[in-house]
């Protein structure tokens, strides 16, 4: 990827969903119970949000991120000065066994080629009696961005709408198939709960600015549609929203999992 479209999908992905991150990574954070001193990493850290959280509390050279794709990687090395930033899958981590205190993985579950493995690699590369844990969006409920877009796609093309619909497609998205996730890698103590993150929009354009430009699943979905469609999925999004010209803000519901390495 050409060094602009690098910063182009990085930014589109921090105007998109990536704007609820750092409310999200506060609270994923507090429930993790991560503590100065830790040394943490953070799978899948994308542009980097909640490896920026993680910094900002352990300091940058106690936080590592791992994340497959070089442009994101690339852009949490600019967001993260001084944390260590490697290009690599949650299923084959770079790591000898024990090294993190803990390890965390924000709204990434769901797009892992193979969970199980990730989970079991997120474990392996924590230390006994340190915590992994990890959230994902509740895409079929609360989540009201995505909610109200898939919603809003379903109406408009109800065919190819339900089949991207995320509510449907997307794993580990209740909080009893991740119980079932972190006990089958073999962690003790789960414990599963919600998170609530926000973010603040100036209008609906505002909020709709980063669809078409295809980053996301919501995103690929609506640069696929010809222009008289796309038009008509902005609006209905946007009257499913209730959303106009002015200022307004969303909460979206994220399910949380924590378990504890044994031995
Ligand atoms: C929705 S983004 C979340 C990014 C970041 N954690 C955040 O909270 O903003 C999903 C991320 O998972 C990454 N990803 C996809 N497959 C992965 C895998 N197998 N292992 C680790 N990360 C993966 C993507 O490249 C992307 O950065």
């Amino acid at each position: 990827m050409a060094g602009s479209d690098t910063f182009r999908a990085a930014a589109a992905y921090d105007r998109a969903v990536g704007r609820y991150g750092p409310s999200l990574a506060a609270g994923l954070i507090r429930f993790a119970g991560v503590e100065p001193g830790m040394r943490a990493l953070d799978v899948g850290c994308g542009t980097g949000l909640l490896t920026a959280a993680l910094a900002e509390r352990l300091g940058p050279e106690k936080v590592t991120g791992a994340e497959p794709s070089e442009p994101f990687a690339e852009a949490a090395r600019s967001r993260v000065p001084g944390a260590e930033i490697v290009v690599a899958a949650a299923e084959e981590l770079p790591f000898t066994d024990d090294v993190f205190d803990t390890v965390l993985s924000q709204l990434v579950l769901n797009f892992m080629r193979d969970a199980d493995a990730g989970v079991r690699e997120l474990a392996r590369v924590t230390r006994p009696g340190g915590v992994v844990a990890s959230c994902v969006w509740d895409y079929a409920g609360e989540m009201m961005l995505l909610r109200a877009f898939w919603d809003a796609a379903r109406e408009v093309e109800p065919e190819r709408g339900a089949a991207a619909d995320e509510g449907v497609v997307m794993r580990w998205c209740s909080e009893g198939e991740l119980r079932r996730l972190w006990e089958s890698a073999g962690l003790r103590d789960v414990r599963t709960g919600a998170l609530t993150a926000r973010a603040a929009y100036e209008s609906f354009d505002d909020l709709w600015e980063p669809f078409p430009s295809g980053i996301a699943p919501s995103g690929a979905f609506t640069a696929s549609l010809d222009e008289q469609s796309r038009t008509a999925l902005r609006d209905t999004f946007r009257r499913r929203l209730g959303a106009g010209d002015e200022p307004f803000e969303l909460t979206a519901r994220a399910w949380a999992v924590r378990g504890v390495v044994p031995g």
